[in-house]
């Protein structure tokens, strides 16, 4: 482990093909022109309806009749349908029942893995790390393709600043830079260098736009933002998704200027199709024309027109177009125009993933049972659930932990399976991951001496089970009393020189509409703790969730935290690497972690004030709170390692850079401990004088770098003006000369910095 990786560096401009559009050939031009010459209106409608097939759902409406609705050519695509038996079954109807056997698209939230399952999206963002990232979406291509499926709805590249919302697991946190460059790795992961080889499948970049901006974090709630802020700050990774070649876009749930996505113009066309090019076809997330109805915009007739009229193409389940367009049309209210376009662009779609050459070629059981949970794939995700893991804490460097000791392993996620792979882990089989428990055996079982205690239950609140219980996570309480658990806890701790303690969410506890409001570990759980840390022996804290959480007790009484996630289905092997040293983690933030509910939403690239806030003063008018720091507990890009990097001032090709001059800034990074380590050394840039508030730095580049212990490495970061550039009050991207600061650190908030003079 920590072997492999010398330098990686990311850059914007480093993926430049858009597969996508390259992908249609004078062929299929034609073929299409064919279809849509001999296409009823009712059978370009019927391109247009997606429905559910029903083997996972995530919203209310289920679609009925399916196999009827197929058969009558009424149906375009279906998501909740795999396996290739599944799969091969409904295209049959379509392919051999139809009039013009145009195929179906299968699509389905293959989200982070498929069978094999890896860690959850912010885990795997946790990695910095964008050739692994972009493997993970390749195997996950690769798995699900042969499983019949063809398009997924991923990548979700939500900007999520409230860790109270729950989906802030699908996502890669904060960032807009960072969040591009993973936009674009999964987005090629995914599509690959050609859509239509047997192992791609078609991107979804989601949920355009600003989902992840949910007030007060409640899933679903409205969202209200400035322009300036939407485009500095929440567009980029959706653009950059678009600009890779994802070949379709999701809508979001929530509105945006008064208007839901799916019925926005500006967002769709404008934003888009206009300024962005999009060629590919939007589909809207579930349901989500119907929804316009209880947002108060009128009847399904009415708002069906909206979605026309934005340019959306596919109705996901509501069968909104399919009950109205038809009606519509003939009373003027739409034109045959505008259904025409949306079903060449889904057609087009087909024809670029090689459906209408061959509708079966991607169901294949051999190659399922060949690709599906292959050993290079769990060595995959074994890897990148290490390289996923964050050292918040260690005090007295009580980690790795040692052979020879006796370790009691205690919580109710130490020999857990079924909430490893946190949430959208449908295909897989929970039975095949591996517990904490079972890979400290696995990797460390001859020299240390386990003891095991469940300790308490995951939760022990009924209402939080009940909700739990209510969208089918199954769980149960243990028949033993609390008091009983905790005694065999406390037992087994008193018997060991060291306590691990697991402990976390449950994994029904994060994704979707799961906004929790206190965001702290259970609390059953934490008494748990409190007692553990009580026995007076080392503690370490192994975490398991999908947001940042809560954790200033934890802090400041546990010696040792390891963030871990959800980790997918390797995680016990992983975590017990970590844990023993065989991997020294790597892992930095890509959200912050609130010293308290209070803070929230807290983010490292903050826009300046007219009352700047200097902690060291207690001047009162300031903007800060008097009762805590301003500060998160764990800053974005923070997280430690077993060893120390220890960073030079930034050293500068020139401090008078000119018009489109590369700057190079540079620092050496020595290891100044007693582990091989890999370091994310990170750029930041501030611009202090602009026509518009800039924040007080954002994030611009970032190199990974393995270093021997003792071993020095300098690294440079090439600066242009693309790194300066921002969005102005006419929504212009530019940049402004002037004086810049330049930092390069290991976490947004440790850098060293250096001032540069960057004129026209
Ligand atoms: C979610 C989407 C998902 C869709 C289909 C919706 O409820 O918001 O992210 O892709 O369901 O499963």
């Amino acid at each position: 482990m920590n072997k492999s990786i010398v330098l990686i560096i990311c850059s914007l401009t480093f993926f430049t093909q858009n597969i996508f559009s390259q992908s249609l050939t004078a062929k299929d031009k034609r073929v299409i022109d064919e279809l849509m010459g001999k296409m009823t209106l009712e059978e370009k409608i019927g391109q247009l309806n997606q429905l559910d097939f029903g083997m996972d759902v995530t919203g209310p409406a289920i679609s009925k009749d399916v196999e009827q609705k197929i058969k009558e050519g009424k149906v375009g695509s279906l998501l909740n349908a795999y396996t290739p038996e599944v799969v091969r079954k409904l295209q049959d109807i379509a392919v051999k029942e139809t009039r013009l056997h145009i195929p179906i698209l299968f699509g389905n939230d293959v989200i982070h893995g498929h069978q094999t399952t890896f860690p959850v999206p912010l885990a795997l963002s946790c990695t910095w790390n964008m050739p692994l990232i972009e493997r993970c979406a390749q195997i996950a291509a690769k798995e699900a393709s042969a499983d019949g499926l063809k398009w997924t709805f991923s990548p979700m590249v939500d900007i999520t600043r409230d860790p109270r919302w729950g989906r802030v697991v699908e996502g890669s946190g904060e960032d807009p830079y960072l969040g591009s460059c993973i936009a674009k790795a999964m987005v090629k992961g995914y599509q690959g260098k050609d859509l239509r080889s047997d192992s791609s499948i078609m991107a979804c970049v989601k949920h355009f736009a600003l989902y992840g901006a949910a007030e007060a974090g409640r899933d679903y709630n409205t969202v209200d933002m400035s322009r300036i802020r939407m485009y500095q700050y929440y567009f980029p990774p959706y653009k950059a998704g678009v600009d890779a070649g994802a070949g379709s876009v999701m809508t979001s749930f929530n509105e945006i200027d008064a208007m839901p996505a799916s019925g926005n113009k500006w967002l769709m066309n404008d934003v888009l199709r206009k300024q962005w090019g999009f060629k590919g076809f939007i589909v809207t997330d579930y349901a989500a024309i119907n929804e316009m109805t209880p947002h108060g915009l009128g009847d399904l007739k009415d708002n069906v027109v909206r979605a026309m009229n934005a340019g959306v193409d596919m109705d996901m389940v509501g069968e909104g177009y399919l009950s109205y367009l038809k009606k519509l049309l003939q009373g003027n209210k739409i034109t045959l125009q505008q259904i025409n376009v949306a079903c060449r662009r889904i057609l087009e779609a087909k024809a670029m993933l090689g459906l209408l050459d061959d509708p079966y070629k991607y169901c294949s059981e051999e190659r399922a049972a060949k690709v599906n949970l292959a050993p290079a794939h769990r060595q995959t995700a074994r890897d990148a659930a290490a390289r996923s893991c964050v050292l918040l804490k260690n005090d007295n460097q009580l980690l790795p932990l040692s052979k020879g000791k006796t370790i009691a392993l205690i919580g109710p996620l130490a020999d857990d399976k079924k909430n490893l792979s946190g949430s959208w882990d449908d295909y897989g089989d929970w039975k095949n991951a591996v517990s904490v428990l079972e890979g400290i055996k696995n990797g460390q079982g001859n020299d240390v001496n386990i003891l095991y205690a469940k300790g308490c239950n995951l939760v022990e609140d009924q209402h939080t089970i009940d909700v739990l219980n209510e969208s089918g996570e199954g769980l149960k309480k243990d028949e033993r009393s609390v008091e009983t658990m905790l005694n065999e806890a406390l037992e087994q701790a008193n018997k060991a020189d060291i306590i691990v303690a697991v402990l976390g969410e449950a994994k029904g506890m994060t994704g979707e509409a799961t906004s929790r409001a206190e965001i702290g570990i259970p609390e059953n759980q934490k008494d748990l703790l409190k007692a553990l840390v009580k026995t007076g022996k080392p503690v370490v804290l192994v975490l398991m969730n999908g947001r940042p959480l809560t954790l200033q007790w934890e802090n400041q009484h546990v010696p040792a935290i390891l963030e871990t996630w959800f980790g997918g289905l390797e995680a016990g092997n992983a975590i017990a690497d970590v844990l023993f040293g065989k991997y020294n983690p790597s892992g930095k933030l890509t959200q912050c972690f609130p010293l308290s509910l209070g803070q929230i939403p807290v983010y490292y690239n903050y826009k300046k004030t007219g009352r700047p806030f200097d902690d060291k003063s207690l001047e009162k008018y300031k903007s800060r709170y008097f009762d805590i720091p301003n500060a998160p507990l764990y800053t974005f890009g923070y997280g430690l390692s077993y060893t120390t990097f220890q960073y030079s001032d930034v050293r500068l090709s020139t401090t008078m850079p000119k018009g489109n001059q590369t700057l190079q800034a540079a620092v050496t990074i020595t290891n100044t401990g007693k582990y091989a380590g890999e370091e994310t050394a990170q750029l930041y840039i501030t611009d202090p004088v602009a026509s518009v508030t800039r924040s007080v730095k954002e994030l611009k580049g970032f190199q990974k770098v393995l270093l021997q212990p003792g071993e020095s490495k300098e690294i440079t970061f090439d600066i242009t003006p693309e790194e300066l550039k921002f969005y102005n009050e006419k929504l212009a991207y530019i940049w402004e000369p002037g004086e810049f600061i330049i930092h390069i650190g290991t976490n947004s908030n440790e850098v060293k910095s250096a001032k540069v003079k960057w004129m026209k």
